[in-house]
């Protein structure tokens, strides 16, 4: 396993391309899910330092915290509550560029401003989410949802 992440491109797509292969050689023959969330949400960081990043887990009707990087965060969200209950509801992924401007929104932190959320699918249901949080409003973009839902495509491959 390397020990370090390597990024030497400025542009978001080129440092997506970079991301990959460092993901698949970090997570691609480790089978534990925990581990594996671990070091994606600080893979994640790393490349592109968001303020927080992190999994939530479909556990018992509820999303769950799992692995992230950042401040403290809620540990349970119900089912179509917040960004995150959304897009697990719904089966979609949630690119909000206000947090204020979307209803019900659940502030763990006022730093947050924009939001990406990307439901995790495995055997045709939602197995979990992950959240993106951003300090600056209008951080993410198509490329970002895009990006993050192949991440996500392949991630639920492993699990
Ligand atoms: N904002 C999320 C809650 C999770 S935190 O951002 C880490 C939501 O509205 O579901």
């Amino acid at each position: 396993m390397a020990e370090q992440l390597f990024f030497n491109s400025q542009d978001k797509l080129s440092r997506y391309a970079e991301l990959r292969p460092q993901l698949e050689a970090l997570i691609g023959s480790e089978t534990d899910s925990v581990a594996n969330m671990a070091n994606f949400c600080a893979a994640l960081h790393t490349a592109f330092g968001w303020f927080w990043i992190g999994f939530y887990i479909v556990k018992n009707q509820e999303l769950v915290l799992g692995p992230f990087q950042g401040p403290i965060a809620c540990t349970r969200i119900g089912f179509g509550k917040g960004v995150c209950g959304t897009a697990w509801a719904d089966q979609k992924s949630q690119l909000i560029p206000d947090v204020e401007a979307f209803p019900g929104h659940i502030a763990c932190s006022n730093l947050s401003k924009s939001e990406l959320v990307v439901p995790i699918i495995k055997d045709e249901k939602v197995w979990g989410v992950l959240d993106i949080d951003s300090t600056k409003l209008s951080d993410f973009d198509a490329i970002d949802q895009e990006e993050i839902e192949k991440l996500m495509t392949w991630f639920a491959g492993q699990l």
